[in-house]
């Protein structure tokens, strides 16, 4: 198992049994580095549609609101350096309050809101900064093991300035007692890259009569980088 760690430990192992899906697709050989192209280099990120106003903000994107605990989760998006990287498009995906996916995949019995698709994005200001207004989702069951439950969790992918830069990772709530039987979360050897992952209340972000606040920033590389599930 050791020789697939990151070597600081701050990345999740690619072959950590009790995931039990890291069993199949570790790779048992030595990995081949692809030469790049320019146009793995160069090609745009994304579409000729800019994100809109709705793109970010999941409580106002069907008629009706969604069920659940509206929160704001809202960081910054830095370098090594805590340097705020701008224009950099994150998009979130997640369960609903009920910790059901609004996707074909997810038959697990709890039920569909038809008023939350679970998706959104934004693209990081000149401060680096984004915010996501969204609903705080449920724990799953996923069957990795007996009675396995994921924490509650969001999970988020930035892209940099090309396609091939992208970064995928899952945000955590304080507190979840689920996290300490999670192997997802538990396959970061280090302890202090796994608290990374977790997000922090924050009353600066929390809108009265409104919304709970999470801060979650995001560091793309260095000593205190977000651990991330694609390697970099
Ligand atoms: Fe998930």
């Amino acid at each position: 198992m050791t020789e697939f760690a990151i070597k600081d430990g701050s990345e999740p192992l690619l072959l950590y049994p009790d995931y039990v899906s890291t069993r199949l697709r570790a790779p048992e050989q030595p990995l081949v580095t692809i030469p790049e192209r320019l146009s793995d280099i160069t090609a745009p990120v994304y579409g000729w549609w800019t994100p809109d106003e709705l793109d970010n903000d999941l409580t106002r994107q069907r008629p009706q609101e969604p069920h659940g605990q509206r929160i704001i989760v809202s960081g910054r998006l830095l370098d090594e350096d805590e340097r705020p990287i701008a224009g950099a498009l994150i998009e979130l995906w997640q369960a609903n309050a009920a910790g059901r996916y609004a996707h074909s995949k997810d038959d697990h019995p709890a039920p569909l809101d038809p008023n939350f698709t679970g998706a959104g994005r934004t693209v990081t200001g000149e401060d680096g900064r984004y915010a996501f207004t969204t609903i705080r989702p449920g724990a799953y069951p996923w069957r990795n093991h007996a009675n396995a439950w994921r924490p509650a969790h969001i999970h988020f992918s930035v892209f940099g300035r090309n396609f091939k830069s992208r970064l995928v990772t899952q945000m955590y709530f304080p507190g979840d007692p689920m996290m300490a039987y999670d192997p997802i979360y538990q396959s970061i050897p280090d302890a202090r890259a796994r608290e990374r992952l977790i997000s922090r209340y924050d009353l600066s972000l929390t809108k009265p009569e409104w919304a709970l606040g999470y801060a979650f920033d995001i560091v793309v590389r260095g000593r205190n980088a977000t651990p991330f599930e694609t390697p970099r």
